[in-house]
């Protein structure tokens, strides 16, 4: 968790956003079909390592820039490794590095869980479509680029992982949720969400 003169985190780092980020982690868990984890580890073993890089707000923190390499010591440690929404804020290292660097904490027989999102929306409206395209001109802007998530599971096997699988959901985010409750959160977080993205594009040097 770099401070945010250290990442490229376009949006503030307060309570606010923390309660944006768990409405977010709802939605998504709902269109992951309730899980969280969907790499085949018994979580009911004892004694497991796991990591969560990129967490929001409630495990214990180790802070760590996910753009440098990994303390040595922990190479090869942990039994699960879950990144979510979290690898754009590591460029402009390249995003293959920064998967391969997290790959290589997985100890043998372990898994890794990689989930990002595709700034794309074909049947969305008109203001979400805006919205999108100054995620991804931002996105663009720090060198991550947009279209990132295609590539997570080359990256992963370049980076030696075997077993590899990808799954592809859709996030119903406003009247594309048909959970009601869902639907009224998720409006209210992207309302959030482009508020702040404004504001950071607004002060970014246009030179
Ligand atoms: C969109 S939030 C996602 C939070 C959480 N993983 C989730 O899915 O709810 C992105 C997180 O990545 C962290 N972050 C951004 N750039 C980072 C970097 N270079 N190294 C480590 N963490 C970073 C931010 O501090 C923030 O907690």
């Amino acid at each position: 968790m770099p401070t945010m003169n250290e990442s490229s985190y376009f949006l503030p780092v307060n309570k606010v956003e923390a309660e944006r980020l768990m409405m977010q982690h709802t939605v998504l868990i709902d269109a992951l079909g309730g899980r969280l984890v969907c790499a085949p580890i018994d979580l009911s073993k004892p004694g497991l390592k796991i990591l969560d890089s990129g967490t929001a707000d409630d495990t214990s923190f180790y802070i760590h820039n996910i753009s440098k390499p990994w303390p040595e010591t922990e190479l090869g440690t942990f039994d699960l490794v879950h990144q979510r929404l979290t690898l754009p804020g590591g460029a402009p290292t390249p995003l293959a590095t920064i998967v391969r660097q997290l790959f290589d904490l997985v100890k043998p027989g372990g898994w890794i869980q990689l989930v990002e999102a595709e700034q794309t929306g074909p049947d969305a409206g008109s203001v979400f479509h805006e919205f999108l395209g100054l995620v991804r001109a931002l996105f663009d802007a720090t060198g991550a680029g947009w279209h990132y998530a295609d590539n997570l599971k080359q990256w992963l096997e370049d980076a030696g992982a075997v077993d590899v699988h990808d799954m592809t959901v859709n996030m119903g985010f406003g009247k594309k949720n048909e959970n009601p409750d869902l639907a009224a959160g998720s409006a209210r977080c992207t309302a959030q969400a482009m508020e702040g993205l404004v504001m950071h594009a607004k002060s970014m040097d246009a030179t």
